[in-house]
């Protein structure tokens, strides 16, 4: 099994943290986002100590609110000691409304309007992470009428690329997060945001892609941006105190995909970060990390009802679910992915090849292709793994289906933390 949190139990069915799937589909309908608050606590702890371990106390992740983001994950990571990455005036006001301390909050985002601003400012945002000179003027200046003093980073684009997803990668130069620092465009960012009388320029972000395995692009990310940093320092006299790295450490969605050991990833970018600080005679800065999918992915799976087979001859398999693109856009955006288990045969042998198509009236509508789960009858249980990120934050009510509930496990027992969306709720704003 993927995980250590799964199980078969008596019956044959799939167990999450001890419980039974179908107990949980029957409890609380289907389509159903589960979240292991157990896993979700360890991994948030994985990363707190290694950082601390590897980068000294003061350092710290920021869970990327983007990967999965509701009112109930707030307390936790904060439990954790965590802070986290907003990079919406939504995702602000979420975090806000679940009593994150608005400090332990920093504020992304490539197009922040001036109401944006207005609203970070003046909640209190710990840092603003600036990702173009536009922005920068206007902060300087709203922070200004506020008459507060704004901490921030700038972002920066190192102009590496990670063997990732295309549509995932945001460090090359050719990008639209960030000034880039090879077209010397990031000089005169640095040097208007130093110049700037209600900001306080704390250091740099930059963040190179999302699921990346390889160390590679992080280590040379910290390399570029220690030496960015010695250079600005020579040049302007700014000494960096502060350094976000970004997120982006894969996680498995299938036994293909390698188990990523993060204390160990975590050890050699400090490594390199530390040798590189040395060299360059700077001190090394309070460190910050934005882990988003590796935080939430494996904390999470998906329940599906299937409607059933559906074979079309000479061709393919299709086992039909009650979701699909609508909760899970990801297969359909991206080609991920993912392990789909007949959860309620779990003792039969996995051979049935078919395609997991969702119910929306869209060709492109699929979970998985080509896969192998045990053959299933209508009704069965379908559960699909490793959907804990990007899945319930990128969800939407194409074909109009309402957005699925969601429930938090912990010690053998299940909360309901999201309410499935009614029709009621479609058509709220309507008028
Ligand atoms: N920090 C910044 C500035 C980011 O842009 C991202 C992700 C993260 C942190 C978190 O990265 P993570 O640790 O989750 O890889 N919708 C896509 C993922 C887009 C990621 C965008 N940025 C997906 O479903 O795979």
């Amino acid at each position: 099994m993927l995980y250590s949190n799964l199980g078969i139990n008596e019956k044959g069915h799939l167990t999450v943290g001890g419980i039974d799937t179908a107990d949980l589909a029957a409890e609380y309908g289907t389509p159903l986002y589960v979240m292991d608050e157990d896993v979700l606590r360890a991994n948030c702890r994985t990363y707190v100590q290694a950082m601390h371990n590897f980068f000294g106390e003061h350092a710290a992740p920021l869970y990327a609110s983007k990967a999965l983001c509701f009112k109930g994950i707030y307390p936790i990571i904060e439990s954790e000691g965590m802070f986290a990455d907003v990079v919406s005036p939504g995702e602000v006001y979420t975090a806000l409304a679940a009593g994150f301390p608005a400090e332990k909050l920093f504020f992304h985002g490539t197009n922040k309007t001036d109401e944006d601003i207005r609203y970070g400012v003046s909640s209190g945002i710990g840092r603003f992470v600036v990702d173009n000179i536009n922005e920068l003027r206007s902060l300087d200046r709203i922070a200004g009428e506020l008459g507060k003093k704004q901490k921030l980073l700038l972002r920066l684009t190192v102009g590496l690329d990670p063997h990732t997803l295309e549509a995932i990668n945001t460090g090359r130069v050719d990008s639209q997060f960030g000034v880039p620092i090879d077209t010397g465009q990031a000089d005169e960012f640095v040097r208007e945001a130093l110049a700037c009388e209600n900001i306080e320029v704390t250091g740099f972000h930059s963040h190179v892609g999302s699921q990346i395995f390889e160390s590679d692009s992080f280590n040379r990310q910290v390399e570029i941006l220690a030496g960015y940093a010695a250079k600005m320092k020579e040049e302007t006299g700014f000494v960096i105190k502060e350094l976000n790295i970004g997120g982006g450490l894969g996680v498995r969605y299938t036994e293909a995909d390698p188990l990523l050991d993060i204390p160990g990833r975590i050890a050699e970018i400090a490594s390199h970060l530390k040798n590189e600080c040395e060299r360059l005679g700077l001190d090394v800065p309070r460190v910050f990390m934005e882990p988003g999918r590796s935080i939430v992915a494996n904390a999470g799976l998906t329940l599906y009802t299937t409607g059933g087979t559906k074979e079309v001859k000479g061709y393919r398999n299709y086992v039909t679910v009650d979701g699909g693109m609508a909760d899970n856009p990801r297969y359909a955006l991206y080609k991920s992915e993912y392990t789909v288990l007949n959860a309620s045969r779990m003792d039969d042998v996995a051979d049935y090849e078919c395609s997991i198509a969702g119910r929306c009236c869209e060709s492109g509508d699929r979970i998985a292709e080509f896969i192998k789960i045990a053959e299933p009858e209508r009704g069965d249980i379908i559960a699909v793994l490793t959907t804990g990120a990007y899945n319930y934050s990128m969800a939407s009510n194409y074909n109009r289906l309402p957005r699925p509930a969601m429930v938090m496990i912990s010690g053998g027992s299940a909360r309901l933390v999201i309410r499935r969306e009614s029709f009621e709720d479609m058509i709220r704003n309507e008028l």
